[in-house]
């Protein structure tokens, strides 16, 4: 299989160069710039793509590489901080710019491979306060800006090119030609990988890794670990033992459906372990947001590792960690930005062979385009995000096995409902909430006092920032008419009408 390396020095847009080759038909690996010369050369790369990064490459504290890498016949491309770093790798020097370059810019190239069929003048995107003042002999400028001298140059011979702006991003006119120039012109790709084949390479290299040896993997429910959980399943089968949690905060009827898929659709070993009574146990009599996300992390984990424990398990400990999950915990980067919490930590007394992580180069879509091929259900594959406390943060207040089946009923017929008029497509997340309200309504000639329910429906790209959805007046109304008149202990809906910030999207 033909792969690019994209050896990754820090910078921000450093996802975005990954998914762009694999756009391209390319696959892409990212690795640390802390990988060695020789595992690279062992790797047969088609080509490798230096990132961009925050560092000053004339400050010997940031990250380096090596100079011999430019020597191993391998094409090159360098972004930004990775274009500076080849510069000065070779001999060259860079500065701090008299002036610093931040957006759109107007870009003049000459002729390259690189700029192959782009117009002699087109707009790139810029961010860099350093700039490359005078180029190593054997190098050539091949393209410039009014404020840099060096925004682009080359070593044909070598096969060595470099752009001071971001191919990868939007705003660069031509970026996405010029990586294409790069992996077919300078690199010699044909552009024949397919989700197939990641599905085909990652399946040998797991038997091939795992041999005779067991796997044990968490499952949630959610997408990642039911994926990773598809693939290992189709690599080793019954090597692969399933610990689902069901700590009874799901959605309803979610506990039945992941054991039903999982046992029905994969060979893998599969193991529930029902606990909401000791959930119920530990959360009785707390209110307290913070508290009641603690108390849901600890006795899931101690479920967990207690369920482990049982197995007396000598293999492999796998996790659905993703790429953008690896990337907040510091894969591949010196600074550990934050842990994340979808990577989980083994406890000391528990030994594993090792980790495996599957999915670690996929991004979301490209996990879920794995679910699908994997004939895992569109329902589980597309599932909206759900967090790890479950309905614990949406039942606020002390949660009560009462309350939850009431929000359970209620979301229900919500998640219906949007899936039956088809405009759950148009939303990032929507969900049903039980503040801890008690109105009073009119059924029939009797007077209630029951509960209000919330619904929460949001749209964003990225959950850092949601503006709440105008869902049109007449699916709220039907919506809330079935809710009323099809679940009991509820006699009031209302909308929240609330963006992020100041709003969170969960109410805890
Ligand atoms: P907030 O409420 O922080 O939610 O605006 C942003 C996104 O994160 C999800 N979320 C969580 N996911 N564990 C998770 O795995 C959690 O504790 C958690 N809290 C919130 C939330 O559903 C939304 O998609």
């Amino acid at each position: 299989m033909e792969k690019i390396l994209v050896l990754d020095f820090g910078g921000q847009y450093n996802q975005l160069i990954a998914r762009r080759v694999r756009d391209k038909k390319v696959f892409a690996e990212i690795l640390p710039y802390t990988t060695d010369l020789q595992t690279i050369k062992n790797n047969n790369y088609k080509g490798i793509i230096f990132t961009g990064g925050p560092n000053s490459v004339f400050d010997m504290s940031s990250p380096h590489y090596s100079e011999e890498i430019l020597n191993i016949g391998v094409p090159i491309l360098g972004i930004c901080y990775g274009c500076q770093l080849t510069a000065f790798m070779a001999g060259g020097e860079v500065k701090t710019a008299p002036t610093s370059e931040y957006g759109k810019i107007d870009f003049t190239h000459s002729d390259s491979p690189l700029f192959k069929d782009i117009p002699e003048k087109s707009i790139v995107w810029m961010s860099h306060t350093d700039y490359i003042s005078s180029l190593p002999e054997g190098y050539e400028i091949t393209g410039t800006t009014a404020d840099c001298p060096v925004a682009s140059f080359e070593n044909k011979e070598k096969k060595i090119y470099a752009v001071q702006f971001h191919p990868e991003v939007t705003h660069c006119e031509y970026g996405s030609k010029i990586l294409e120039n790069f992996l077919y012109e300078v690199c010699g790709c044909s552009g024949d990988w397919q989700m197939d084949n990641f599905i085909e390479q990652k399946i040998a290299e797991l038997r091939e890794q795992i041999g005779s040896k067991n796997v044990i993997l968490g499952l949630s429910g959610g997408v990642d670990s039911s994926v990773a959980a598809a693939l290992i399943s189709k690599a080793v089968g019954k090597q692969l033992t399933c610990v689902f949690v069901d700590h009874g905060l799901m959605r309803k009827n979610e506990g039945d459906e992941v054991e039903s898929t999982f046992t029905s659709m994969f060979d893998m070993n599969f193991i529930r372990v029902n606990c909401a009574d000791r959930f119920m146990a530990a959360l009785k009599g707390v209110s307290d947001p913070e508290r009641k996300r603690k108390i849901i992390g600890t006795e899931f984990f101690g479920v967990f590792w207690n369920e482990i424990r049982k197995q007396a398990h000598k293999g492999f400990f796998a996790q659905g960690t993703i790429y953008p999950d690896c990337i907040e915990s510091g894969k591949g980067d010196a600074d550990v930005i934050k842990t994340h919490h979808n990577r989980v930590n083994v406890p000391e007394d528990v030994e594993f062979l090792g980790v495996l992580e599957p999915l670690c180069d996929l991004f979301k879509d490209e996990v879920r385009a794995v679910g699908e091929k994997l004939g895992i259900p569109k329902a589980l594959v597309w599932r909206q995000p759900f967090p790890g406390p479950g309905l614990g943060v949406r039942i606020i207040g002390e949660i009560t096995p009462e309350k939850i089946k009431v929000v359970q009923d209620a979301d229900w017929v919500l998640r219906d409902e949007m899936a039956k008029n088809g405009y759950e497509k148009q939303l990032s997340q929507f969900f049903c909430v039980l503040p801890d309200v008690s109105t009073v309504g009119v059924m029939g000639d009797h007077r209630t006092y029951d509960h209000l329910i919330a619904i929460r429906a949001v749209t964003t790209d990225d959950f850092m920032t949601a503006d709440w959805a105008k869902i049109p007046y007449d699916i709220l109304s039907a919506v809330s008419n079935r809710i009323t008149n099809e679940c009991a202990h509820i006699n009031r809906v209302v909308y929240d009408i609330t963006t992020k910030p100041p709003a969170t999207v969960e109410w805890e």
